[in-house]
């Protein structure tokens, strides 16, 4: 079925090109992108190799600032502002959880508006603040939700398949990735072993050394690391709750990493008593760039705005000389 889409997409997207234009193209993704059908791989396709945008931790929420000081609708407003200015433009954008600050339907409506501008699919998953049964409800019409049950999902891109895990336990800080879940994660894996494989899920599978964090891990990360060891297809897991940017190596050529949250990152501090604080550290995404082999690399941005870019030479003095 994925196959088909995408060799439709190709052959619209080569028709418009010679008929209309680069510009008809534009308008055919951004018309794309706003409907509520998520996967479109038309940039991709056109330019060979894929870009994966990942956005967390919005922690959105209405009616006042979290904890007093952040606007995090704000703040996830001009995350969006950013990856829409982006160029080239990421082929899909994935945003590990925790979207909303306390899972309340207003929040989520308030979510759904902050991202519609954005010009790529979206693909959400959720964090221990969200609701599962409300993120299911808002979002339903975007087609990659089961109707039940875990908001677990996979994405067919052509040089990727990403694979979304919800760690969620309801009312806890903490995830689970409980018997049920892992089952779910092997048959998934299992059914396609020569595909290069992301997963995508909230809570890390590792320890950071930030105690406060850690405290609110993640139980079965061992399961999950043994069971990633039959599958050498799995090359990266991209998590949220630590708003921060972290890696670390998860077994074989695995890497496993956390972004920045798009509001308040999570304060760096690794004493074996360290305060649960956050600080006002600059807000960030990443950008995870696949080649056709399935490498992947890494990159940090930042969603505010800085002085530069200049080139590498002093253009007065030149011009003085
Ligand atoms: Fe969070």
């Amino acid at each position: 079925m994925g196959l088909v889409r995408i060799v439709c997409n190709v052959a619209i997207v080569t028709l418009l090109q010679v008929v209309f234009g680069q510009s008809s193209l534009k308008e055919v993704l951004r018309e794309n992108a706003l409907s509520p059908t998520p996967w479109r791989p038309l940039a991709l396709t056109l330019r060979g190799h894929m870009i994966l945008a990942q956005i967390t931790d919005f922690h959105v929420r209405t009616g006042g600032r979290a904890y007093g000081v952040v606007n995090t609708a704000t703040c996830l407003a001009a995350a969006v502002a950013r990856l829409s200015a982006l160029d080239p433009q990421p082929d899909l954008v994935v945003a590990t959880g925790d979207l909303t600050d306390s899972g309340r339907p207003e929040e989520y409506e308030l979510l759904r508006e902050i991202l519609r501008p954005l010009a790529t699919p979206v693909y959400l998953m959720p964090g221990n603040h969200d609701d599962r049964e409300t993120l299911r409800q808002a979002f339903r019409g975007y087609g990659y939700f089961p109707a039940a049950g875990f908001l677990n999902y996979v994405v067919e891109a052509p040089d990727l398949r990403l694979v979304a895990l919800d760690t969620v336990v309801t009312g806890e800080g903490g995830g689970m990735l409980c018997a049920a879940r892992l089952d779910w994660l092997e048959r998934e894996l299992r059914a396609a072993p020569e595909r290069a494989t992301a997963i995508s899920m909230h809570h890390p599978p590792f320890r950071s050394g930030i105690a406060h964090m850690d405290a609110i891990g993640l139980d079965g990360a061992d399961a999950f690391a043994a069971l990633l060891a039959r599958h050498p297809q799995v090359k990266r897991v991209f998590c949220g709750h630590l708003h921060r940017a972290i890696q670390t190596g998860l077994g074989g050529d695995i890497v496993a990493s956390t972004a920045p949250s798009t509001a308040h990152q999570v304060n760096l501090d690794l004493r074996a008593d360290g305060p649960a604080t956050f600080i006002m550290e600059p807000p960030g995404y990443q950008l995870h760039v696949w080649d056709a082999r399935g490498a992947c690399v890494s990159h940090t941005g930042f969603i505010d705005a800085y002085d530069g870019p200049y080139p590498f030479h002093d253009i007065a003095a030149a011009n003085a000389r």
